[in-house]
């Protein structure tokens, strides 16, 4: 018995699959895969590849924690596992369901100001009704080829806070159920319009909070000018993320613009009470 406790005592340290230590729970169209890939440019962390949808999805959660386990990459001890499913942040089950699973998971909030992300879920979901995207689902019927401007602001003037683009927007009124489940040093606010401009900062407040040593750097980056978005290398990688990140977005009226932008300060002002922070969006 002896000499075999010693053979596995000296076997290597093998790879296995863990629950994520950390997760990315939105906001969609804020730079969700951007921040993944560029976190997973530390050696010490693994992601998962696609979106698991494990909290948000009722039939996968069913499926419980042993299947959400076997959807996680290979990790070693100490390596820090990361999902992203954007639509966690706006579920209303998800913070108790995440909760379950583990209470000190520490959670990602990637945000960008809330009408350039309205403008940007608006442009995914036009693209997505073309033909060219058919695996996609579609925006209702009709809805894709209707202008932005008639989307976002009904026939009377007002601003359609039911379409989806214009709700998702209104950050607060997800954010409070998560802060209800989890204390607020828990989560993470990462600035997405600043991570466009400039990764490297963002990234050392996340290894900070993450607790890994600061490995990310400006090697790491390069600007490609005609995608006009950084793009992310280190030994193993070098690329940029993939033409539905970094669309174009359709032009849209500037008095509009304005007008959302009014409506959204007093939801902003919310937001940036409850997280602690302001974060400086235009009024
Ligand atoms: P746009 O396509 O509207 O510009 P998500 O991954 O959550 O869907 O977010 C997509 C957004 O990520 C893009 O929105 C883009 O602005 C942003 N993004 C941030 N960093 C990026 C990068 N380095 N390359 C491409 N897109 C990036």
């Amino acid at each position: 018995m002896a000499p075999r406790k010693r053979n596995r005592q000296l076997r290597p340290p093998r790879p296995v699959k863990r629950l994520p230590q950390a997760l990315i729970i939105g906001v969609r169209k804020c730079g969700t895969r951007a921040l993944l890939e560029m976190l997973y440019l530390h050696p010490m962390v693994q992601k998962a590849s696609g979106e698991v949808h494990f909290f948000d999805r009722d039939e996968n959660y069913a499926l419980g924690l042993d299947w959400y386990r076997s959807k996680m990459p290979l990790s070693f001890k100490g390596q820090i596992t990361i999902e992203k499913s954007p639509s966690y942040f706006v579920t209303p089950e998800v913070p108790e369901r995440v909760r379950a699973m583990n209470s000190s998971v520490r959670l990602l909030l990637i945000v960008r100001e809330p009408v350039t992300r309205a403008i940007s879920d608006y442009t995914q979901l036009r693209s997505r009704a073309t033909p060219s995207a058919p695996a996609h689902p579609a925006p209702p019927a009709g809805e894709a080829a209707r202008p932005f401007e008639h989307l976002a602001i009904t026939p009377d003037g007002s601003i359609n806070v039911a379409y989806r683009p214009i709700a998702i927007s209104l950050y607060h009124s997800y954010l409070h159920r998560w802060l209800e489940v989890f204390p607020r040093e828990q989560l993470l606010v990462v600035n997405g319009d600043r991570l466009i401009e400039d990764p490297v900062p963002q990234l050392r407040r996340i290894e900070t909070f993450l607790g890994i040593e600061h490995k990310i750097g400006r090697r790491n980056f390069y600007f490609n000018e005609t995608k006009g978005f950084y793009c992310l290398r280190n030994d193993t990688t070098d690329k940029c993320l993939r033409e539905t990140k970094g669309r174009k977005h359709p032009r849209v009226d500037p008095a509009v613009v304005t007008k959302l932008r009014r409506f959204f300060v007093q939801h902003n002002q919310r937001f940036y009470e409850l997280v602690g922070e302001d974060l400086g969006w235009p009024e």
